[in-house]
């Protein structure tokens, strides 16, 4: 079990290269894809070794899959019958649980998955995809805090999104892909999670156009084969590196990485005066001895500004000179972080959805808590630029998502070590 506790003695510019991990949020709806199949295996290369990953993996067993998964390979053999409920100690851990009840359905003509429950970053309700599904022909129930969905035959449809919900989008792309007919997607996410996600099934012998766009077609057949699938870098992992790099002054570059994943970080980052190189599949940042200007973000949609890089570039702002303006327009309350930032001595104003930052020329250490995976993060950049020591707490948020920092931090010259955890915190306590 890793540890709660990180202690972090800032003040030491990082300097050196990491590659980056495959992306988790890929890696899951192409895990849940597998449900798809029948009698056939699906085998991911690139996977990380993250918690979510194993819940999910955990997940798919209780349903009937066998799965092997070691050093970034997971084989996923998928038997002829599935069950179709779902466990509610897997789901309520994990959202991304909600990725298998388009493909239950479509495969099983029946699921059963307790509502996913909300967390630090909002409500997080799955309404876009239970709509979508009953347009397409499935019937939705919710009995005691689950989603009952049932189905003779499933029929395709055109489904508009009100908004381009990443997890939507990726549960009618696989519902549809066995749905016979032609289903049309409007007002898609475009998130190159997506795309990963419709070559793997277009691998599986899907018939799918137009991933990528605001426009998705999805011809369904009958039946999908065995395939091999290798999952994209993860760019909000490779991201939060870079940052570490320009919030303590150094010099990081990320390898294996798809540049253009990142240029919504990239180019502001070069409006903000932080030096930026870009090559085939890396990307540096050299800020020795410089200094970075505030700037206005907007979270949006990819290809915008990703909000899992919100934290993380608010930690970088408040280090800046000048006054930064941040507008969260993905999630309805993505700023739970702002109160630990404060403790570090950050100047931050939360006016509804936007925070203004007047930047300082320093911060100090403090304990810190965590409240969800990317604020985890933040609050370890803060602490790497902060004068003396950082304690940042509730680390099981941050080890959901971030492979190996612990060795990859340190190989950038972090003064970084994992704490014991405290009594309480052990259920030691009397
Ligand atoms: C995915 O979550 C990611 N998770 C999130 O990353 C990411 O923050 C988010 O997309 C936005 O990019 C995975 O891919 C596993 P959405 P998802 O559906 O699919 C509202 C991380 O740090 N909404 O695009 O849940 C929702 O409340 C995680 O790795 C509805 O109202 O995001 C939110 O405000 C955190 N009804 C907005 O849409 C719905 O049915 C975007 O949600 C679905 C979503």
């Amino acid at each position: 079990m890793m540890s709660d506790r990180m202690l972090i003695r800032g003040g030491k510019p990082l300097s050196g290269s990491v590659k980056a991990q495959g992306a988790k949020n890929a890696a899951l709806p192409v895990m849940a894809a597998s449900l798809l199949l029948k009698g056939r295996r699906l085998t991911l290369e690139r996977v990380p070794d993250l918690q979510d990953i194993h819940t999910m993996a955990n997940l798919l067993r209780h349903l009937g899959a066998e799965i092997e998964f070691s050093r970034g390979r997971m084989t996923i053999d998928v038997p002829d019958d599935l069950k179709w409920e779902t466990p509610s100690d897997l789901v309520r851990r994990m959202r991304a649980s909600s990725l298998v009840l388009g493909p239950l359905v479509a495969r099983c003509g029946r699921a059963i998955l307790p509502l996913p429950g909300g967390c630090a970053i909002g409500s997080r309700p799955i309404d876009f995809h239970l709509k979508a599904l009953a347009r397409m022909g499935a019937e939705i129930d919710l009995e005691q805090g689950s989603v009952h969905a049932r189905t003779d035959g499933l029929s395709a449809a055109k489904i508009y999104f009100d908004f381009p919900s990443v997890g939507a989008t990726e549960n009618i792309l696989m519902t549809a892909a066995l749905t016979p007919g032609e289903t049309t997607i409007e007002n898609a996410a475009r998130e190159p999670e997506i795309v990963n996600l419709a070559c793997a099934l277009r691998a599986m012998g899907a018939s799918i156009k137009g991933e990528g766009t605001e426009t998705i077609e999805v011809e369904g057949v009958g039946d999908l084969g065995a395939a091999e699938v290798t999952i994209i870098p993860d760019r909000i992992e490779a991201s939060t590196y870079l940052l570490a790099g320009v919030i303590t002054r150094g010099e990081v570059t990320i390898d294996a990485v798809i540049p253009e994943h990142l240029e919504a970080l990239t180019s502001k980052l070069g409006k903000a005066g932080a030096p930026v190189d870009v090559s085939r599949d890396s990307v540096s940042v050299k800020c020795r001895g410089l200094s970075w200007s505030g700037v206005t973000i907007k979270t949006l949609p990819y290809p915008g500004f990703p909000t899992d890089m919100q934290p993380q570039i608010m930690a970088a702002l408040c280090l800046a000179e000048g006054t930064s303006v941040i507008h969260e327009s993905v999630f309805d309350s993505r700023y739970m972080h702002v109160g630990d930032f404060k403790r570090m001595g950050c100047k931050i104003d939360i006016q509804g959805n936007t925070v203004v930052i007047t930047g300082v020329s320093q911060i100090a250490g403090a304990e810190v808590h965590a409240s969800d995976l990317r604020a985890g993060a933040a609050l370890i950049l803060l602490g790497l630029a902060a004068e003396g020591e950082t304690i940042v707490c509730s680390l099981k948020h941050v080890w959901r998502g971030y492979e190996n920092l612990m060795e990859k931090l340190t190989s950038l010259g972090a003064d970084i070590e994992l704490l014991p955890d405290t009594l309480d915190e052990a259920g030691l306590s009397g």
